[in-house]
This record gives C-alpha cells, structure tokens and sequence, in this order.
C-alpha cells in the first residue's frame, strides 16, 4: 500500500495490491479524476487519461483553451459553475448570495494510520501500518476558505474511504448548502446500479436498474437511514455476477438523511456522489469554525459481488464495530417482545426466564413496557424509571431474579422518544422537534425529542444511566420508532434551523459514545422498528442490530439475503419467533425459523412457556447448535450461492477462515412437483481437503465445488422413505468439518 505523489505531473496515486486511485491537479488548480479500480502500475503520469475535447457550446475557463471545459472533464471534488453543469459535491453561498467558488490545490499532507473523524463513527486502525492517509488542502480563491480532502487507503482491504471538511478562516460568512463526502466521476455508463430499498418489514430487498442519462438515487428525508432505502449503492458492469466481473460499491458511514446518487451526463460520464442530503441542510460557517462530512467508504471487487460484500464484512466487522463485544461470540438470547407484548408481569417474566434457562439461553431481554406507566405505546416514553405495578421488587429484583438462574439480564430503551402522557412531556413540552405553534404529527403516539440539544440528552442519559446503574444490565436494545416530521429547533435562532436534523444525529452518537465508554461491558443492539436505523453509522457504537420487526422465516430470507450484501453476518439481529408468525401469519416448521436464525445473532422470541415439551427439547439442541457453530458462524466468510429474489431456492455458505469448517443454509420455499433432479456447487472451500458432510459422508473439496451436494432428494417431490424434507418451507443445513 503506498500513497504517492508526482510533483511534475501533479499527479496522486493511492494504491494497494488490488486498488488504484488516481486525480491530479488540473491546469486551472482544482483537481481532476484519472481512475479508479483494479490496480495499475505505478508511473509518474497518467494525464492522458484527461480527456478534454471541443465542445463549441462549452464554457471553457480559460479563454485560450477552448479543449478545456470543466463540462468534459472528470473532477474530484466539483462544485456546480465554472463550466461543470453536473449536480456539485458541495455548494457554498457567499453573503452576497452567489454561491460561485473557486478552490484550487495548496497543500498536502500524507501521514500513517487514519484519523477519527471529529463526533463521527468512521473506520478505524489498530496499527498506523494498515493505512495511509492523504489529506488535500483547496483554498477558495476569493475568500478564506479552506477544503480539506482526505483519502484513506488500506493496505489489507480493496477499500479507499473519503470525507471533507470545510473550515472557515475569513471574515465572510460561507453557508453549506450541500457538501458530499464523495464524489467519483466513472468515464462510461455500463453499468447496472445495486440498491437495498424496501419498507417497514421488507426492508433492505436488493434492486437492480441500468444506468440511463439523468439521475438515478437512493435517499432518505426520515431523520434516520430508514426502511425504505439503506445507505449504500453499487455499479457492476453487466455480466457481473456473485462471483466474477467488476464492482464499485459506496457505503456511507451516516445514519440520518442522506443523498446517494448516480448522474449519467450527455457524454455518457456517470459520477456517484453520496454524503448527507441536502434537503434541509444549510449550514453557516462563521470565522474559525469548520464543518466535517461523514466518511464514505468505497469498495472495488474485480471478482464479483461476493467479494465485495466480503471486504465490507471484514472491514466492518473488525475495523468500524468496537468494544469488548466486537470479537466475542453473541450471547443466544430470549427476548419478550412477540412473546407479550406490553401485557406483562414479574411472575410471565421469570415464567419466561425460567424455561429459556433450562433449554440453555444465555440472556433475557426486557422489551418495551417497564418503565413508568407504560401499558400500551400511549404513554411513558421519557419517564424511565421501573414500574412498580409490574415488578414490585423494581426491574432490579427481574435482573437479580434471571442473574440468579444462570442468564444476563438486558433491557430496551428508545431514549430519542417521549409520548404527550409522559412526566418528562409534561414538564418539558418544549424539549420536542417541532414548531410548537403549529401542529406536530404524532407516530406510534410518540414525538422525538429534540436531540440536538445538549440539555435534552443530559436529561435522558441521567435517567438512562441510573437505570444502568441500578441493576446487572449486559445488554441494551437502542429502539427509535419513527421518522422525523416537523423539524425545528425552539428557541434557536434561523441559522440553527439548517443545521438541526445533522445535529441531532450528532447528538445520537454523542449520547452513545457516553454510553458504550460509561458501560463499556454492555452489549448494545440498534434498532428502529425493526430495521430503520441499520447503517454503518450506528455499527460503531452497537456491533449488532435488529434487521427487521418482520421475524417470519420466509421473509427474513430476503431480508438477511439482502442485509448481506453489505453488512457481516455478526451485525444481523435474527430471532426464533412463533408460527403462525405474527407478522405474515404463514405456518413454518421451528426447524426452519431456526436454520434462517442461524445465520445472524441467535435468539427467541416466542411464549416458550406455552409450547409443547418436543418443541422445547428441539430448541435445547438448536441452542446447543449454535453454540457449536457461532465462532464459524460469526467470524466466518459469508458467500451467496442463490437469491429467494431469483427463485424458489435461497443457498448460503460461511466458512471459516482457515477453510477448516463450514455451514451451508439450504431453503426451499415451495415443494415442486416431481421436480428435475439437482446438485448444490459449494464454493469458498478448499478443494483439496476432504470433508465430512454431517458426520456421515465424506467428499473432496474439488468433488463438491465441481460437482456439488446432490439436493434432489429434499427438492423434488420425488419420492422417499419418510417424509423427512418435503413441504414448503422446507430448509437443510449441511455442516462441513476437515477429515
Ligand atoms: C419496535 C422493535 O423493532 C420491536 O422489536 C420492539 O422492541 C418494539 N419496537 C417495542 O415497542
């Protein structure tokens, strides 16, 4: 991994054994964009690569080159002006209202290692030596203001990252309008762009579009990263596939709104620009202050989209999650939400608590309804403190109960929350993102605080952290269970206004960094009704989430299928919950629910307090499972093998990193009909190891990847001694341990 710089040709080059990215200085100062992708060779110029050309209707900067238009050239950081009619990656407006700028090359500097990122989660080094970084310093020409690039690259990852901060050293004000942390200029449009887009309880379903002139993008105006769009985008070239052809993919380390967009101009130039949305956003910069974007983290695969998935797994597994739980395998858990709802007490509590214990869970966690007077999502959010009416003894004597069975204790919060019929609303009905004079919506009966303010998040951590305190919690659920609607700050003045919805995200993470370093034994889980709020932001503070309040196992299939493509199978929240499923209502057998839960964090979700005797003897030994299997499962490398979005038939694979071991999850969704016979190729594993395939057949690693697992028996209607795999929903799990 190198970064160099080539004083003559003005030319950058950041490379690692599989990447190179390259820009220069352009003749007007502002900086150009050579290439991106799979490595080349390292030489002092590659300014051909600048394709200027005669546009006779093109504004040329200078008046003696009309080949130079910034309209036909690829850039790196662009505003809109000049000549570039492209959307820009920032836009500055001056206090005379133009919003024309001029930054050009000063300065740079390029160091070892990689700086945080001011109240930012951002991706991080153990060891200055697995990273250079690159910061460039442009400077407005008019005014005193300074941008400041800056360019990671890793030297074990086919990862570049890249953010900007704007600083503000002159008098005039400058006020942001927009400012992307990336912008990437790819010289054709060839290609297919991949997005995770959904709704509540269908979230992060892959989708696929060609590019077509104009825009195409993902976005979110939620005040969270949302449901209905995730944080990510790829482009792969068209006969791209899971496991050869090329793949650019951007992932934005944010979890408010943000805007990520692929823009095919007339010349058929596509540029990618991601960072926070603009919608909303004006932030006034006075002298001395400064302004930092989030990080995007940008990923190149020359091997298919497997690999791509792959190198972010890793990464965000052990490079942007943190804290003791980052490399300890996840406790298999109970939680009581689809078990009661808010109908609970101490006694259906510890009922719970002991029969999860006699099947080997390791930790009950306490859902939403103990805290104030809270039956229904009416009232209490704000008051956290127990109630009494539940649990005499406080939650404290639950926790001390369930320590005293064997398990840990964890409990949910949704601090960002206050309902009307609230302690902490009525005293402080001020503290809420809204206008007070006007109406504010209400969702699930609940307001958002405003958290953008220091004095509202002191108040909730205060309550939050004495509940911590109090009792033997070793987990925490983080719930935020709504958009934002009205957004406005009382009692601040109008410049405060455009800065409020990233400011509130800056309150998230503050309150959650005070939180993992106050209680840095606690194992947090994000979540968001369901999946709203699972970005790589929030993977920072919290190593897991829960993907989806959707727990039927036919859906979750694509859920997790889908979650895969960016995020490790470690961060994925995934629960056993009751059939019928409360969500779909669809009948799946305990085996199944099991096999798709498998693959995430484990646990249950269901009254196993009114299930039969066979049910819970069939659970002691999926627990016993997964704790033979959770170090692989967890730690492993994660491959696709079939879509549930392409057919009938959902197959994945994690094997571990020494190709020792492996699971593979095989699910059939509707039994065919005296179906063709099949054959499951492996890949990922060694071919020339021999494996045992559930402790009964042995093969060569080459016989299964050539020839692969025969399936037909499970699949085909075909008729077979009992009645073992037929049906729909049916699922296999094969299990490959090293002769
Ligand atoms: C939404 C979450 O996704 C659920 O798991 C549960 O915690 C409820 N909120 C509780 O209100």
């Amino acid at each position: 991994m190198a970064i160099k710089y080539y004083e003559e040709s003005g030319q950058f080059h950041l490379y690692n054994d599989e990447v190179s990215y390259i820009f220069m200085r352009l003749k007007n100062g502002q900086l150009g964009q050579l290439y991106f992708g799979k490595r080349l060779p390292d030489i002092p110029d590659y300014s051909y690569l600048i394709e200027e050309s005669r546009r006779d209707m093109a504004a040329c900067p200078d008046e003696d080159d009309i080949f130079f238009s910034l309209e036909s050239i690829r850039q790196e950081y662009p505003s809109y002006g000049g000549g570039d009619i492209r959307y820009g990656a920032y836009e500055i407006e001056w206090e005379n209202g133009s919003s024309i700028t001029e930054f050009e090359y000063k300065t740079h500097k390029i160091y070892k290692g990689k700086n945080s990122l001011l109240g930012l989660p951002a991706t991080y080094v153990e060891d200055e030596n697995e990273a250079d970084t690159l910061e460039v310093i442009l400077k407005d020409r008019k005014n005193e203001v300074k941008i400041i690039l800056s360019y990671t690259i890793f030297g074990n990852f086919p990862v570049l990252t890249k953010n900007a901060r704007f600083v503000n050293e002159g008098e005039e004000k400058a006020t942001l309008l927009s400012a992307f942390s990336c912008c990437v200029d790819f010289p054709d449009k060839e290609y297919v762009m991949m997005d995770l887009a959904g709704a509540w309880l269908r979230e992060r379903n892959i989708r696929e579009r060609r590019l077509d002139y104009g825009v195409q993008s993902v976005h979110s105006m939620r005040g969270c990263s949302s449901h209905q769009f995730n944080p990510f985008l790829a482009l792969r070239r068209e006969n791209t596939d899971e496991f050869q052809g090329e793949i650019y993919g951007f992932s934005f380390v944010y979890s408010g709104n943000f805007l990520a967009q692929a823009e095919v101009d007339n010349y058929d130039v596509t540029r990618v620009l991601m960072g926070i949305h603009p919608n909303g956003f004006r932030w006034e910069l006075s002298k001395g202050e400064e302004f930092q974007t989030p990080e995007v983290v940008m990923a190149y695969s020359g091997q298919g989209i497997n690999y791509m998935s792959q190198t972010y797994h890793k990464l965000y597994r052990t490079r942007l999650a943190r804290g003791v739980w980052r490399d300890r395998v996840r406790p298999i858990l109970i939680n009581n939400w689809e078990a009661t709802y808010f109908n609970f007490d101490e006694t259906k509590i510890l009922d719970i608590a002991r029969t999860a214990e006699k099947i080997g869970v390791e930790l009950f966690v306490l859902d939403d309804g103990w805290f104030g007077q809270r039956n229904d999502s009416t009232s209490s959010l704000g008051d956290w403190c127990p109630n009494l009416n539940k649990f005499p003894d406080g939650v404290k004597g639950v926790a001390e109960k369930i320590n005293a069975l064997g398990m840990k204790f964890g409990i949910w919060i949704e601090p960002e929350s206050v309902n009307r019929n609230s302690e902490l609303y009525r005293n402080h009905p001020d503290w809420v993102l809204g206008d007070l004079d006007r109406n504010i919506s209400q969702s699930r009966n609940q307001l958002l605080l405003d958290f953008s303010k220091e004095e509202v998040r002191d108040c909730i951590y205060g309550m939050i952290a004495d509940v911590l305190r109090d009792m033997p919690v070793s987990y925490v659920k983080w719930d935020m269970n709504r958009s934002m609607a009205e957004v406005f700050s009382s009692g601040n003045d109008k410049t405060y206004q455009g800065k409020v919805r990233h400011k509130y995200i800056l309150g998230v993470y503050s309150f959650y960094d005070r939180l993992t370093k106050d209680f840095p034994e606690i194992l947090f889980e994000s979540c968001a009704s369901g999946g709203a709020r699972f970005d790589p932001g929030i993977l920072y503070y919290a190593p897991q989430g829960w993907v989806s309040d959707n727990t039927d196992a036919a859906e979750r299939l694509k859920i997790q299928y889908g979650t895969s493509l960016v995020y490790p199978v470690s961060s994925i929240g995934s629960h056993v919950s009751a059939s019928p499923n409360h969500e779909t209502f669809r009948d799946i057998s305990l085996q199944t629910r099991a096999n798709v839960a498998y693959f995430g964090t484990f646990g249950y979700e269901l009254d196993i307090t009114k299930i039969s005797e066979e049910e819970l003897e069939q659970m002691k030994e999926q627990i016993a499972f997964m704790k033979m299997h959770r170090e692989l499962l967890q730690k492993g490398t994660f491959y696709r093998l079939k879509s549930p979005f392409e057919g009938n038939i959902t197959v994945w694979i994690v094997v571990s990193e020494d190709q020792k071991e492996a699971l593979v999850g095989y699910y059939r969704a509707f039994q065919p009909s005296n179906a063709p016979l099949s054959r499951l190729k492996l890949k990922g594993i060694a071919g020339n190891k021999k494996y045992l395939i559930n402790g009964t057949e042995e093969r060569f690693g080459d016989e299964l990847i050539q020839i692969g697992i025969l399936t037909s028996d499970y699949s085909a209607g075909v008729w077979k001694k009992g009645k073992d795999g037929q049906g729909d929903y049916m699922s296999k799990l094969y299990y490959l341990k090293e002769e």
